[in-house]
């Protein structure tokens, strides 16, 4: 039962960490002004309403009990005269009037009942009353011998006026805390916001600036901490590739040396087969020297993949490469890096299939490109091992003699350097498919 209603709350409540806070914030001041008004509408106003009413129909029962008694017609006058300037009562006999038949009386007017309530307790039912034609004044008739007596009193006799501005007074400083609040919070919550951005992008193997924290001291520290080790990751992947691209480099020279010697021996059939071996050494040095020479510098952008996979295609000119795509495919990448990445897979389906499709679509927030080929794929077994750097499955077994094991470790490295993955599956065209997927 709680749990359903926990789910429930969480379900309604807004996602995202502003708009907790300002909820946290403004529910109290919202309630706090709620019960105040409600406090003051039942105890101050109707209660003042009621006490009004009272004294007003006090007032006209007394006028109507003496002008009753009165013979003369001048005397009359002169009561009147005398209500009107001391009450501000506006007193008129209208003889041969009947009352009228229609009801103006609001129902959910606080005021008419109070008026009807204590009218009915004096007059039974030979009133009438009118609180809604005229702005400022009540128009009030009770019947009298043959006719009516009319009387037009100020509405503020019977209401408190203050209900409005005290409203007003409520709701303003209620409405100004909150915008206050909205102020405050942005401000607590951007730094949270600019930390998440932060973390994606270095997640997505995007270049973040000098990263400077900001905020409250906890959010601070842990900016600051994000920061330290994006540095540490960073300066730990350059080493490492570093190390890497320099052993490579000098293990040329040596090779260099290996063959210029292999020239000085004399059994000719060993010399073939050593120079073989280094030749195909050099070229394992030489795309690998190649590949992190590119990974280093390039910069990430926006680019238009749609626009890119027609460059690719362009290269292939005469390949059976038959390309599908959603329009407006664009995504922050480094494009030299996915171009070698997508010409990796391109060329391995090339050399050990016929044919190549490639599918490109959208989803809500990825990117995802399906590569697939007519070969004779990968077993299950050995998805895993076709990504480390220079493994072949069989040597013997390719036609693409010169391979040397480093496109799909290179493909890989590329799409995860992008914070996506790849994935192999077996192909519609009963070959090898290739899934990338790049986060939006
Ligand atoms: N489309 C494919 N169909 C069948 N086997 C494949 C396919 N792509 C790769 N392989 C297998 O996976 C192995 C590793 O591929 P990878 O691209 O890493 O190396 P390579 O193509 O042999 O050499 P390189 O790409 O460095 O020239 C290949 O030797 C091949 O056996
Ligand atoms: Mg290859």
């Amino acid at each position: 039962m709680s749990y359903g209603l926990n789910d429930i709350i969480k379900k309604v409540l807004p996602k995202r960490l502003f708009y907790r806070s300002l909820i946290i914030v403004a529910t109290p001041i919202i309630l706090l002004q709620i019960i105040i008004t409600v406090v003051f509408f039942d105890s101050l106003w109707i209660k003042a309403n009621k006490g009004m009413t009272r004294s007003l129909v006090g007032e006209v029962e007394t006028l109507f009990d003496v002008y009753r008694t009165q013979k003369d017609e001048k005397h009359k006058e002169v009561l009147i005269a005398i209500y009107n300037k001391n009450f501000n009562l506006t007193v008129a006999l209208k003889e041969d009037e009947i009352l009228p038949k229609e009801k103006t009386e609001r129902w959910y007017s606080p005021t008419d009942r109070s008026l009807r309530r204590e009218l009915k307790s004096v007059f039974g039912t030979s009133y009438w009353f009118d609180t809604t034609t005229y702005k400022e004044k009540v128009d009030l008739r009770i019947k009298y011998k043959n006719g009516v007596i009319q009387i037009f009193f100020p509405k503020e006799k019977i209401s408190p006026s203050s209900a409005r501005i005290f409203a007003l007074w409520i709701t303003l400083p209620g409405l100004l805390l909150i915008t206050i609040a909205i102020v405050f919070l942005k401000n607590q919550t951007r730094p949270i916001v600019n930390l998440a951005k932060a973390a994606e992008k270095f997640g997505k193997g995007e270049f973040v600036k000098e990263f400077r924290p900001s905020g409250a001291k906890e959010i601070r520290l842990a900016a600051y901490e994000f920061d330290r080790m994006r540095k540490r990751i960073t300066l730990h992947l350059n080493q490492r590739s570093e190390m890497l691209s320099g052993i490579s480099h000098d293990l040329r020279t040596p090779l260099t040396r290996l063959k210029l010697q292999l020239a000085l021996i004399k059994q000719e059939n060993l010399a073939k087969k050593m120079s073989d071996d280094i030749e195909e050494m050099e070229r394992m040095l030489n795309e690998y020297l190649e590949f992190s020479r590119h990974q280093k510098n390039e910069e990430t952008e926006m680019v238009n993949l749609n626009n890119l996979i027609k460059e690719i295609t362009k290269k292939y000119e005469g390949k059976q490469i038959n390309v599908n795509f959603e329009e407006n495919l664009k995504i922050n990448m480094r494009p030299n890096a996915v171009k070698r990445c997508l010409m990796n897979l391109i060329d391995n389906s090339l050399s050990y299939g016929k044919k190549v499709e490639i599918l490109m679509k959208k989803t809500i927030n990825s990117i995802i490109i399906f590569v697939d080929d007519d070969g004779p794929g990968i077993p299950k077994s050995e998805h895993q091992n076709v990504m480390k750097p220079f493994y072949r499955i069989d040597k013997s077994r390719g036609q693409n003699k010169s391979g040397v094991g480093l496109g799909l470790s290179i493909a890989n490295d590329i799409i995860r350097s992008h914070g996506g993955n790849i994935v192999l599956e077996k192909s519609h065209l009963n070959g090898l498919r290739v899934k990338i997927s790049l986060p939006l």
